[in-house]
């Protein structure tokens, strides 16, 4: 049996409840902390409830004897001990950075796992030096001056990932990150995604988008009605065929110079 700690997440029989509705449903699985994951699956199929999960801000509905939901070895966590380890993406939280910030106070605060800076965080040279590597890493450094309101998507995604990438973190999720992007700053994306990768950091990467999958990603978890429908690695996962009955539509892949493609 596998010592708790040997995994990024460990999930057994974790059910999560909705207005009466299990949104996820009997879960099991273990994501060691070498691996780089696709996260696919309809819309509602509880893969963002999943991510909210494995990053500490969901709970299991139920916590019987034989339910497992462990972070990095620990059942219990807060916040700040997850923020050096988890980086997190999400559009929700770009949602939440729609004020009156700029690109620069954006990265910083991901020292502080806050929206922004205040008086009340201290700001040392030493964030400040590495939140400049950070940005010059994800080619915005022009923009470090701009409010985040007044960014493109895709602009404004680059400087979370920077936000997220500041704490150095083990495990970078990003839960559709080239939602709106045009297909050029999809590409340039997925660049980075590669860049993150071969940086040593591992990626979590929830999408839609066949593109979106960087060669470095060797499992794919599928869910379908909050259960997962398939968990393997891309030879025997990431198929025409599950994916055609992951959808219940004629799929095909296809793959060019690294980039996937569906149809
Ligand atoms: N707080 C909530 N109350 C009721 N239902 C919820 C709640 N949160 C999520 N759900 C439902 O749970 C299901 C799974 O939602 P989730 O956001 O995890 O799906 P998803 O796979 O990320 O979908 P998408 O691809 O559209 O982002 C959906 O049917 C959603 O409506
Ligand atoms: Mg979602």
């Amino acid at each position: 049996m596998e010592k708790p700690g040997n995994s990024f997440i460990e999930l057994k029989n974790v059910s999560v409840l909705r207005g009466g509705i299990k949104i996820l449903d009997n879960i099991n699985l273990n994501i060691n902390p070498n691996e780089n994951v696709a996260v696919i699956g309809p819309n509602g199929s509880g893969k963002s409830t999943f991510i909210k999960l494995i990053t500490g801000a969901l709970h299991p509905s139920y916590t019987g004897d034989d339910t497992v939901c462990r972070l990095f070895g620990n059942s219990k966590w807060n916040i700040s001990e997850l923020r050096g380890r988890l980086g997190i993406v999400t559009n929700e939280l770009q949602y939440d950075f729609h004020s009156d910030i700029t690109g620069f106070e954006t990265v910083l605060s991901g020292f502080f796992s806050s929206v922004g800076i205040s008086i009340n965080h201290t700001v040392t040279d030493e964030m400040k030096e590495k939140a400049v590597r950070m940005t010059d890493f994800m080619e915005i450094s022009a923009l470090n001056g701009r409010k985040i309101e007044t960014m493109s998507s895709g602009e404004a995604r680059r400087f979370l990932i920077a936000r997220a990438l500041v704490n150095e973190p083990e495990v970078l999720i990003l839960d559709e990150p080239s939602n709106s992007l045009d297909i050029s700053s999809a590409a340039k994306l997925h660049k980075t995604m590669r860049k993150i990768s071969s940086s040593g950091t591992k990626i979590i990467l929830v999408t839609h988008l066949a593109s979106d999958i960087i060669p470095e990603i060797g499992r794919f978890i599928f869910f379908k009605n909050g259960k997962i429908f398939a968990d393997g690695n891309r030879k025997d996962v990431f198929t025409g065929p599950v994916l055609s009955s992951l959808f219940d539509m004629d799929a095909e892949l296809s793959e060019k110079d690294g980039i996937c493609r569906l149809a």
